[in-house]
């Protein structure tokens, strides 16, 4: 058969690792996908840069739209990144009837259900194992091997970034900023790193795993992010203490009222394995009805790991090129037409349990009137614990573990104890969760 002809936007890390894989593994690839799969040319904004790639045999070109506008290529791969300028390119493909593969998370989380009902319209795919996970098969693992059942929670470490910096804290009690730093010279974090920090990148590939796990439509608008920068060395040691170590996590559940999607610092038992998920690590823990709990571990960015889901996605576009676009595997793994509306809840809606850390002085009634405002908020502890006194200072760290309770009573609970005279500054608050 002829052979497939391709065309790469961008040349970065994830562009580079692409053709490398492609190139390294070309008679491989050609026995799986059943055609050669040729690279015809790649796009990038600087031609003179230095590659991580060798290029031969590609034809270069500082403009895009010459790929998307050339009529023998039936692939594009966007691999730049952001969502301005590259929607209109992937749409533009999407026009001229190119199936498109990306790796691009803050793209699908906030243009997916427009792309991808336009892609629907041209009767063509646009496959993003890479936008989340890195090079974990995480997309294919729940559109397709759990197909059968309901999911009822996901729960996953989803940026390798924030990843490596509570790893760092944890294991050599290193600086937040000092580890951040290192992250961006390795090339793990994103171009703004407050999207790593701050959740938001987290949120993107949980808008996109929450769509495929509850069959709804991507709605970034609605994720509950939190960042990672309030976590102190003293919480990380104190979690230690009490047998948790402390992820970032994303968290998609479905309850009786709606879905919670919800980013952020997570206390999870360390017996559990996805807590022993290090570095730069991505890991996601998926529940489903039929098959109780799954866990998919792996290498969340870098160049390779990253290529190997663009490389898969593209294997799976030459093999359904010559099916009817009726018969293949639906984006959002639900029939375009079959996504439901259900609510995504608000913040204080959630049920979680919780993890607090308040400063109190150490005198007879203080703990008697902060477990009394808890009571009144419904709210049950687990366990109570008080450290030592803070150096040169009359007050003494409270750490409290509670059960699940719905998340507005905890508000009130902690604004009613930070008004409390014996209690000093602000509470630490991270959410607990179990993962059973
Ligand atoms: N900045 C991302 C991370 C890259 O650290 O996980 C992969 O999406």
């Amino acid at each position: 058969m002829k052979p497939v002809k391709i065309g790469i936007i961008g040349l970065g890390t994830v562009g580079g690792g692409t053709v490398n894989v492609l190139k390294r593994n070309a008679e491989e690839i050609a026995r799986r996908a059943g055609r050669q799969i040729v690279i015809a040319r790649a796009s990038a904004k600087d031609l003179s840069k230095q590659r991580i790639c060798d290029t031969t045999g590609i034809e270069l070109t500082t403009d895009p739209y010459d790929i998307i506008n050339d009529p023998e290529i039936e692939i594009v791969c966007e691999l730049i990144g952001g969502a301005g300028a590259v929607k209109d390119m992937v749409l533009a493909a999407i026009a001229k009837h190119k199936h498109v593969v990306t790796a691009n998370k803050s793209l699908i989380a906030l243009h997916g259900n427009e792309i991808f009902a336009e892609a629907s319209k041209q009767g063509v795919i646009v496959a993003f194992e890479a936008a989340v996970a890195g090079g974990i098969p995480i997309i294919k693992a729940i559109r397709e091997g759990l197909s059968g059942n309901h999911i009822e929670w996901l729960a996953g470490i989803i940026n390798g970034t924030g990843n490596f910096i509570l790893t760092e804290m944890r294991d050599k009690g290193r600086d937040f900023y000092d580890v951040l730093k290192e992250a961006q010279a390795l090339g793990y974090a994103e171009a703004d790193p407050t999207f790593d920090v701050e959740g938001i990148d987290a949120g993107h590939k949980l808008t996109i795993l929450a769509s495929i796990a509850f069959g709804i439509p991507l709605q970034f608008d609605k994720v509950y992010t939190e960042g990672i920068t309030k976590i102190t060395r003293e919480d990380v040691e104190y979690a230690e203490e009490l047998g948790f170590r402390i992820k970032h996590l994303g968290i998609a559940r479905q309850t009786a009222k709606g879905i919670e999607l919800r980013v952020h610092p997570t206390l999870i038992p360390e017996r559990r394995l996805i807590a022993n998920v290090d570095g730069v690590k991505n890991a996601v823990l998926v529940y489903g009805d039929a098959v109780g709990p799954t866990l998919y571990y792996g290498a969340g960015a870098g160049a390779e790991p990253t290529a190997s889901a663009v490389v898969a996605d593209i294997i799976d576009v030459v093999r359904a090129l010559t099916s009817d676009p009726e018969n293949r595997v639906p984006h959002l793994a639900f029939q375009a037409d079959a996504l439901h509306n259900v609510p995504v809840l608000p913040p204080e809606q959630f049920k979680t349990a919780y993890y607090l850390r308040l400063n109190a002085e150490d005198k007879p009634g203080v703990l008697a009137d902060v477990t009394r405002i808890l009571a009144q908020h419904h709210i049950s502890i687990d366990s109570i614990i008080q450290l030592k006194p803070l150096d040169d200072c009359a007050l003494v760290p409270v750490i409290l573990l509670t059960q699940i309770t719905l998340e507005q009573e905890m508000n009130a609970a902690i604004a009613e104890i930070e008004a409390l005279s014996t209690v000093n500054g602000k509470i630490n608050r991270i959410r607990l969760e179990t993962l059973g």
